[in-house]
């Protein structure tokens, strides 16, 4: 069975990860708590709602209903002012390259990205034309760990989960992964990712054939 491959987006793809923690830095801030760096971990590959009820839970803050809505906006509205300049020099480094490699195969191409705001930055980065599939925060309703956004981009490429490698580096990502039955490589941190099958730093370099000879 030829594999696929499913890629995560903020901070896999695009480095859009550290516009997320600016904005969520700064909600923090205006409701009167910090947020670290640190903290921001946990936040990474989970939905928008999501994590705003884990930063509140951090700072010790509660918001009434059209409180935290308001509160979603404001993050959005401040993510989106910072990704407005983004471009193709905000791709991560061999990202573009490492997708050539696949589709040059013949191998299918997801996304599988929490992000509601994914073909806006997919369009912005000048990728959308090399995803067979599209799987965002639109079209799911349970935020990863849940593996409903992975199974659900294996079922629109009609490749089953074992034969589905995911590339992620968010630590509830790579635990959707593993939840969806599939394959996972951490980009990032190994300390921090070490639920993956294996981690690397980036993309700089690879190629399909290095990842399936891993896994052969
Ligand atoms: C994930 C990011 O890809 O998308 C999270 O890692 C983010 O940080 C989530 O909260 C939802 O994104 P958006 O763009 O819909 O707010
Ligand atoms: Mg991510």
């Amino acid at each position: 069975m030829k594999p696929a491959c499913i890629f995560d987006l903020d901070g896999v793809i695009v480095d859009t990860a550290k516009y997320h923690y600016l904005a969520w830095k700064r909600l923090a801030n205006s409701l009167g708590f910090d947020f670290t760096e640190h903290d921001n971990e946990q936040l990474k590959g989970v939905s928008r709602v999501e994590s705003l009820k884990l930063i509140l839970r951090l700072g010790g803050k509660q918001l009434d209903d059209a409180e935290f809505d308001a509160a979603l906006v404001r993050k959005n509205g401040w993510y989106l002012e910072y990704i407005q300049q983004i471009g193709p020099e905000e791709i991560l480094p061999g990202a573009a390259e490492f997708l050539t490699s696949v589709r040059a195969q013949g191998i299918k191409v997801a996304l599988g990205s929490a992000s509601k705001n994914a073909v806006l930055i997919l369009e912005r980065i000048q990728l959308l034309d090399q995803f067979d599939a599209i799987v965002d925060g639109n079209k799911v309703s349970k935020a990863k760990p849940d593996p409903e956004v992975f199974l659900k981009a294996a079922e629109e490429l009609a490749v089953p989960a074992s034969a589905c490698i995911v590339f992620e580096d968010a630590v509830a990502g790579v635990q959707a992964a593993r939840n969806a039955g599939m394959k996972v490589v951490g980009i990032g941190s190994a300390a921090v990712l070490d639920q993956a099958h294996f981690v690397l730093p980036n993309f700089a370099g690879l190629s399909i054939a290095d990842v399936l000879a891993r896994f052969a």
